[in-house]
């Protein structure tokens, strides 16, 4: 029987929502990955057995709903966090991303804005959108910075309801001091986000913006598991804020939104903290040999406090990834005119990539 489909622009959809273009990065199974910053190496194999361990007890209930408030997961987060935070301060769901649509849906939504210095996280307008907030993108210098008095008089005409600050910045890799972040905070009313998804490849010692917690009830400081923890197929994302902010976000999340399977998982993980983020300063020498070699084929890499590198100087970006797909390399083409963005892997892999951009003519 033929299959009968009506078409999307018939469908009763919010009209907010027409015209707008779903999350996309490609995921072609490539022998090398490099597209979407994850960490390439595996969980080590000691920390993998805990986790089974773990993950086979909670089967042993999973008839259950699992705890709602997840408790041992927040004291575990609260513990690696540090900061003398508490359990009450610590918010979690299935991927940073779910914890930023938290905050959206529970301070921006219909007839609210959210604000960001463009370009940053694709994910941050489509999930304002998504909860029916407009978004308003703020500027950066051509370098991608932002300094401390023109972030704070950006986002005081904004006077957005939610304002979004990557520290450090992705798709660019571009630090955020903390100078920038207190004249943000105090240039608005609003709640504001420090999305600190790649802080742990940031220089050591770099001050987190959760030292700014205390006496600010409107800011976030938002992390996640899937970067320097290796553990992105598993769905972990997590924030500290004020204990008031968490009691915000049970209004808009679903009963039982983190499985007990997921708790499992990311207790255990969490246990093994320090041999998770084992490989963050291998792969942080793998960045900045990046830097270095793509510097040296003539393309122009901007200062990195990630897992990847954006990179100028391509004459034709979608001409370049195109050729390095056909080498069997996956990198981004995040739709910056002349730029393209690697993620750091695995000696081998960076130096797959690293030969395959050699082999291509830089004017491709
Ligand atoms: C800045 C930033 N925030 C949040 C995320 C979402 O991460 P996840 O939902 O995997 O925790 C990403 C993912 O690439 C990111 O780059």
């Amino acid at each position: 029987m033929a299959r009968v489909s009506v078409r999307f622009d018939d469908l009763p959809i919010r009209d907010d929502l027409r015209g707008l273009k779903p999350y996309g990065a490609p995921q072609a199974p490539l022998p090398v990955a490099l597209n979407v910053n994850e960490n390439t190496h595996p969980v080590p194999a000691e920390v993998t057995e805990h986790i089974l361990d773990s993950i086979a007890r909670a089967m042993s209930e999973i008839n259950r709903y699992p705890d709602r408030e997840f408790t041992s997961l927040r004291e575990g987060f609260a513990d690696y966090l540090g900061h003398g935070l508490t359990h009450d301060q610590i918010w979690s769901a299935n991927g940073s991303n779910e914890v930023l649509q938290h905050v959206l849906q529970a301070f921006a939504g219909p007839g609210r804005t959210a604000f960001g210095f463009a370009p940053t996280y694709s994910m941050y307008p489509l999930l304002s959108r998504g909860t029916g907030a407009e978004w308003i993108s703020g500027e950066r210098s051509p370098d991608f910075t932002v300094d401390a008095g023109w972030a704070a008089e950006q986002i005081a005409d904004a006077a957005a309801d939610v304002v979004f600050l990557c520290a450090p910045n992705n798709p660019t890799g571009t630090p955020l001091t903390i100078d920038v972040i207190e004249a943000a905070y105090d240039a608005t009313d609003g709640i504001v986000v420090v999305d600190e998804a790649y802080f742990e490849f940031a220089p050591h010692g770099t001050p987190s913006a959760l030292t700014l917690l205390p006496g600010r009830e409107r800011l976030i400081v938002s992390r996640t598991m899937s970067k320097a923890f290796a553990f992105a197929g598993a769905r972990v994302g997590y924030l500290a804020a004020d204990p008031a902010v968490i009691d915000a976000l049970r209004l808009v999340r679903l009963p039982y939104h983190l499985s007990a399977l997921t708790q499992a998982a990311a207790t255990a993980a969490l246990r093994h903290a320090p041999i998770m983020l084992s490989m963050v300063d291998e792969i942080i020498a793998q960045r900045d040999r990046i830097t270095a070699n793509i510097q040296a084929l003539g393309y122009e890499p901007y200062d990195s406090w990630t897992n990847f590198v954006l990179f100028g100087g391509v004459a034709d970006p979608a001409a370049t990834w195109q050729a390095l797909y056909d080498r069997g390399v996956l990198i981004r083409d995040i739709g910056i005119p002349g730029h393209l963005r690697v993620t750091a892997g695995t000696e081998d892999e960076t130096t797959a990539f690293l030969d395959a951009l050699a082999s291509i003519d830089s004017a491709a």
